[in-house]
């Protein structure tokens, strides 16, 4: 096996390859550029590994290593360090586990080179700033950042040293969250599983506990992805319950991201613009001006 350390390159075939030999059964291996396993019916979506995140001995010495820790920071309390700029109850890694390395839950590993990007929520082209902003003003119903603010640099800071070695433009095995089946849930269903599996941390009206809320004030506000029941469930389905992940089926997961979607959470004041090119996915929770202006 060739030995791979952090630093070396890492070019796309070799990084599937890595991430083939070292990982669990039943992956995808076979289909280049897909960085997830696809769903079967009725059994659990495939889980695919990410490239591993470069050892902290490789962060540099002197200023940029000192950005790159502080915007580590930042993302891990993201609210005691820019309290003017989250309005919830959320830490950017509240969703992005492990300080955005842990595969198949939203990783931040190789994100960097793959902007600018094509958005077709905004309509246009992304740069990295835009992206992280997104998320502070909707999953953090929050404030975004200037973009020449120091906070912002050391947070790029970090994401640029987790994608170290990583070709820019490649996507990487394990970004985003495993691909799930669409189906149709049921809120009834729902709040059982909600009562049962999830109160314990998130708190019996969804208001948090030893975990985050899961709606009301302190939560993700309309116009996140999480906000998606497609987003939620294959968020759900992979990573929650915290100490077990993996043992809700697909329906589970689309039942319990029903019930906690359709609580009340913060309003997104302009979303109706979102997908100005009237290309809304089915599961967005609201209308959009452009596709209503595209019906007959
Ligand atoms: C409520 C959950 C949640 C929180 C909190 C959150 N995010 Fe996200 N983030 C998401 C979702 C959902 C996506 C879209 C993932 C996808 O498309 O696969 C995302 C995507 C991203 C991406 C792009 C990832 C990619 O693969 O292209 C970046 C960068 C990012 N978030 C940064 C942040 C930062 C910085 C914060 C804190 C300011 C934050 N996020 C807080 C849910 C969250
Ligand atoms: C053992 C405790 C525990 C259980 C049980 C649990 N969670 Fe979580 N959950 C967490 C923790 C902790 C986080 C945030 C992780 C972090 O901050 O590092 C989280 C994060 C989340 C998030 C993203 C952040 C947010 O608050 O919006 C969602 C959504 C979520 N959980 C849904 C659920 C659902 C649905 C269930 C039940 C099926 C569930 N969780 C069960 C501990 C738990």
């Amino acid at each position: 096996m060739v030995p791979m350390t952090p630093s070396s390159p890492i070019y796309p075939a070799l990084a599937r390859l890595a991430a083939c030999i070292s990982l669990v059964a039943g992956m995808a291996c076979d289909r280049p550029g897909d960085g997830a396993g696809k769903p079967q019916p009725g059994k659990p979506a495939a889980i695919a590994a990410a490239v591993t995140a470069p050892h902290d001995s490789l962060i540099p010495e002197g200023p940029m290593g000192v950005s790159i820790r502080r915007g580590r920071a930042i993302l891990a309390a993201t609210r005691d360090s820019l309290p003017e700029h989250v309005g919830n109850r959320l830490r950017c890694t509240s969703c992005h586990f492990d300080n955005g390395t842990r595969a198949n839950v939203m990783p931040w590993i190789g994100v960097y080179g793959q902007f600018p990007q094509y958005r077709s929520r905004a309509g246009g082209i992304q740069i990295v700033e835009d992206r992280i902003n997104d998320c502070f003003e909707r999953s953090m119903n929050g404030k975004a950042l200037p973009h020449d603010s120091p906070a912002l640099r050391d947070i790029i800071a970090y994401l640029s040293f987790l994608s170290l070695g990583i070709p820019a433009g490649s996507r990487v095995a394990g970004q985003g969250l495993p691909p799930i089946k669409p189906l149709p849930g049921d809120t009834v269903r729902g709040a059982a599983l909600f009562a049962s599996t999830c109160v314990r941390c998130h708190g019996a009206s969804g208001e948090g506990g030893a975990a985050p809320p899961l709606w009301g004030p302190g939560s993700y506000n309309i116009g996140a992805g999480m906000a998606r029941v497609r987003t939620a469930a294959a968020f759900v389905r992979v990573a929650m319950p915290y100490d077990t992940p993996g043992i809700l089926s697909d329906q589970d997961a689309f039942d319990v991201a029903t019930y906690i979607n359709t609580r009340p959470r913060p309003d997104f004041p302009g979303k109706e613009n979102d997908w100005p090119k009237g290309d809304p996915p089915p599961d967005v929770a609201y209308p959009t001006r452009a596709a209503a202006g595209k019906r007959p």
